[in-house]
C-alpha cells in the first residue's frame, strides 16, 4: 500500500495544489493528514475543500484547527498565531468549521501498519524538535512507526537496540528504507508553512510493501500566497516567513 502524507497545510492553496499536481504523475492508494489543515494561510475554506475532496483515509486535527475552529480558545498561541486563527474561525463554512471540529485526536493506527500524530503520540500539542524528545517519545510508546508533524521539520528518527539516530531529509527529493528491528519517528515536513530555512512545500510517501519513505520537495506560488495573505488583511510576519522557509 502506497500512502500519501500531507501535514501542516496551514491554508496554503497555492503550496498544497503543486503537491497535488507533483503526486498526479505518481501511484498512491490511501491519502493521510496530519493535521493543521488552516491557519496562517488565507485560504481556509479551499484548502479544506481541497483535503475533503481527496477523502483521506485518516486526517486528525492539529492545534491549530482546533483554534481556528473554536474547540480551543488559543490561549497559548502568540499574538500573530492568534490573530490570524479567529480570522480564520470567521472565514470558514458551516460545514468545513464541522469537518475540522470533527477530526480525531492523535495518535491514530492506520491500517494496523503506522500510527499518526500531530505533535507526539503522547501529547497533540507538544513538539518533537530533536533525539530528547524523540527519546521520550519512544520510551513511553510501543509504535514501531510514527508519523508526526507541528515541527514543520522534514526529519526522520530512527531507535536501534544501541543507539539513537536523526536523519535529516535533503531536496529535493529523500529516500529512506526503513530497516527491520528499528523503531521510526518521521516527519514530513510542513507543505504550507516549512520551518528548516528550505520554503519549498514538503510532504511524504511510505510504501508499506517495500518499506520505503520518501520526503519530496515541491515549488510554488509563494509570491501569490504572500500576496493573499496581505490582502486579506493578516499579519505581514505570516507573509514575509513563507519565502524564507522559517
Ligand atoms: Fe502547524
Amino acid at each position: 500500500m502506497r500512502y500519501l502524507i500531507l501535514s501542516d497545510i496551514h491554508a496554503n492553496c497555492e503550496a498544497l495544489s503543486a503537491v497535488f499536481a507533483h503526486v498526479r504523475r505518481k501511484r498512491w492508494d490511501k491519502a493521510i493528514v496530519l493535521g493543521d489543515v488552516v491557519g496562517y494561510g488565507a485560504n481556509p475554506n479551499q484548502a479544506v475543500d481541497m483535503v475533503r475532496e481527496l477523502s483521506p483515509l485518516v486526517a486528525i486535527r492539529g492545534n491549530h484547527d482546533k483554534v481556528c475552529s473554536g474547540i480551543e480558545d488559543g490561549e497559548m498561541f502568540n499574538r500573530v498565531a492568534l490573530q490570524a486563527a479567529l480570522w480564520t474561525r470567521r472565514k470558514l463554512n458551516p460545514s468545513n468549521l464541522r469537518w475540522l471540529q470533527s477530526l480525531p485526536e492523535g495518535p491514530v493506527v492506520v491500517d494496523g501498519a503506522f500510527a499518526v500524530a500531530h505533535g507526539t503520540p503522547i501529547d497533540e500539542d507538544a513538539y518533537i524538535f530533536g533525539e530528547i524528545e524523540a527519546l521520550n517519545v519512544f520510551r513511553q510508546t510501543a509504535f514501531p512507526l510514527c508519523f508526526f508533524g507541528h515541527s514543520h521539520f522534514p526529519v526522520v528518527f530512527g531507535l536501534s537496540p544501541d543507539a539513537i539516530q536523526t536523519v535529516l531529509t535533503q531536496p529535493p527529493s529523500f529516500h529512506f528504507r526503513l530497516e527491520p528491528g528499528v523503531r521510526y519517528l518521521v516527519n514530513p515536513g510542513s507543505i504550507g508553512q516549512p520551518r528548516d530555512g528550505n520554503p519549498l512545500a514538503s510532504f511524504a510517501m511510505f510504501d508499506s510493501d517495500t518499506r520505503a519513505v520518501a520526503i519530496y520537495r515541491v515549488s510554488y506560488k509563494i509570491e501569490r500566497a504572500q500576496q493573499k495573505i496581505l490582502d486579506a488583511g493578516l499579519p505581514r510576519p505570516l507573509a514575509d516567513r513563507l519565502a524564507l522557509g522559517r
